[in-house]
């Protein structure tokens, strides 16, 4: 049987990493996919630049139009990035009958509905594996494998960027833009690198994995993003020193009145296997009803890891190539009939409980007057940290663990702390989830 034709947009980090991967494993990918993939054409905005992939018997252009309107190329990959020009290529590949695979979250998260209905109505597949947690099968996992469960929640590090630099400053105290520069030369980081670091990139994706999840359409601007770049290593030792450690979480969850949808760090139990997910590898955990938890890990981020996914849908849609389109796995797992909108929560009706640091005055008193101010409004106190003085400091941490309770008790606390004569400045505060089955 012939080969089948892709024309790939963007020889990168990830295009680059595709190209190696189907030369490398060509063989075994074409007895899995039951044909061979041969990558014909490639675009990328600089042909002078040096490849991390040969190129040889590749057309190369720098109009990536021609790819997508090749009448040779059956399958395109998009490796682009961004969200503009990204999305007129996959539309315009989409409208000339092309199958698309794509690792761009952000076209998926902002644009994915208007994608998947162009290319239902045109009968062409959408892939997007890669979008998500980097090598990690975890569209695939909760799509196919979970297809039987009511996911109640799930919990992952879906960032690779933001829990390296986590990982370096806990483990070797590096400084933040030192490990981010790192990230940079790893290819690991996004083109913008405040993506990863504000927590849009971790946000992105978890507008991926709720829709997946609860059969909802994406909808990026309600999920609520709070990134690591205020993080400081006081914070990080602290939670060591309960017991925890603090990841950048992203976390959807049924909920009364709706769903949640968040991405902040999180102060998270250090005897949780997502506790131990150091450097660029991600995880996450999902609760199905009938499965129980289950937990998906691997790299995150990186050439081959990110191309492994890219190559896995590209075996998918060869394989059903000649399939009836109604048969396909639906985009976002649940028939697009069937997809409904659910209420997400704002962030105020959110309960969590929560890791709270500030700098409380040297004096009997001052933490009576917190831990009044949480009682009043039913928030109960798990732990309290308070530091000896330093010399010549009037001032001392104060550092408290609460109980669970709703974002919008816990703001008015702590602008009432914040108020007392006895507190300095602003009152850190860091969520704490126990991720227990419940
Ligand atoms: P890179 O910046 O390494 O590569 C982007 C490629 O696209 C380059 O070859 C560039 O050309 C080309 N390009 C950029 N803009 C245009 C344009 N307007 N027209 C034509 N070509 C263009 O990015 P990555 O490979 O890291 O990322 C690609 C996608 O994969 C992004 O959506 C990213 O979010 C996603 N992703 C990345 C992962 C990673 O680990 N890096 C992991 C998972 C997903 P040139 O080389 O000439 O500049
Ligand atoms: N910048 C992203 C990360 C790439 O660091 O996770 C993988 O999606």
């Amino acid at each position: 049987m012939k080969p089948v034709k892709i024309g790939l947009l963007g020889l990168g980090t990830v295009g680059g990493g595709t190209v190696n991967v189907l030369e490398r494993n060509g063989a075994e990918i074409s007895r899995r996919a039951g044909r061979a993939l041969k990558v014909v054409q490639a675009s990328a905005r600089d042909l002078t630049k040096s490849r991390i992939c040969s190129t040889e018997g590749i057309a190369l252009t720098e109009r990536s139009e021609d790819v997508v309107s090749n009448p040779d190329i059956d399958i395109v990959v998009e490796l682009i990035g961004g969200t503009d020009k990204a999305l007129e290529l996959v539309l315009s590949a989409i409208a000339n009958g092309k199958h698309v695979v794509t690792a761009n979250k952000a076209l998926i998260a902002l644009h994915g509905n208007e994608i998947f209905a162009a290319a239902q109505e045109r009968g062409v597949m959408v892939a997007f594996e890669a979008a998500v947690a980097g090598g990690i099968p975890i569209i695939k996992a909760i799509r196919e494998g979970l297809a039987g469960n009511r996911i109640e929640w799930l919990a992952g590090i879906i960032n690779g960027t933001g829990n390296f630099i986590l990982t370096e400053m806990r483990d070797k105290g590096r400084d933040f833009a030192d490990v981010l520069a790192e990230a940079q030369k790893l290819g690991y980081a996004e083109a913008d690198p405040t993506f990863d670091v504000e927590g849009i990139d971790a946000a992105h994706k978890l507008t991926i994995l709720g829709s997946i999840a609860f059969g909802k359409p994406l909808r990026f601007d309600k999920v609520y993003v709070e990134g690591i770049s205020k993080i400081t290593s006081e914070d990080i030792d602290y939670a060591e020193e309960l017991g925890y450690r603090i990841k950048h979480l992203g976390i959807a969850r049924r909920a009364n009145g709706g769903v949640e949808l968040r991405v902040h760090p999180t102060f998270i139990p250090e005897r949780r296997l997502l506790a131990n997910v150091d450097g660029v590898m991600n995880a996450v955990l999902v609760q199905g009803d009938a499965a129980g938890p289950t937990l998906y890990y691997g790299a995150g981020a990186g050439a081959d890891a990110t191309a492994s996914a890219v190559v896995a849908d590209l075996v998918d849609v060869v394989r059903t190539l000649a399939a009836d389109p109604e048969a396909r796995v639906p985009h976002l797992a649940f028939q697009p009939d069937a997809i409904s909108e659910v209420p997400v929560l704002a962030m105020e009706d959110v309960e969590t409980a929560y890791y709270l640091r500030m700098a409380a005055a040297d004096r009997p008193g001052v933490l009576a007057e917190v831990a009044h101010i949480l009682g009043e409004r039913g928030i109960s106190i798990e732990a309290v940290v308070q530091k000896a003085p330093e010399a010549g400091m009037d001032h001392v941490p104060l550092i408290l663990l609460t109980h669970r309770v709703r974002e919008g008790e816990m703001n008015e606390a702590i602008n009432r702390i914040e108020a007392l004569e006895g507190i300095q400045g602003a009152v850190t505060r860091i969520r704490v989830e126990h991720l227990d089955a419940n």
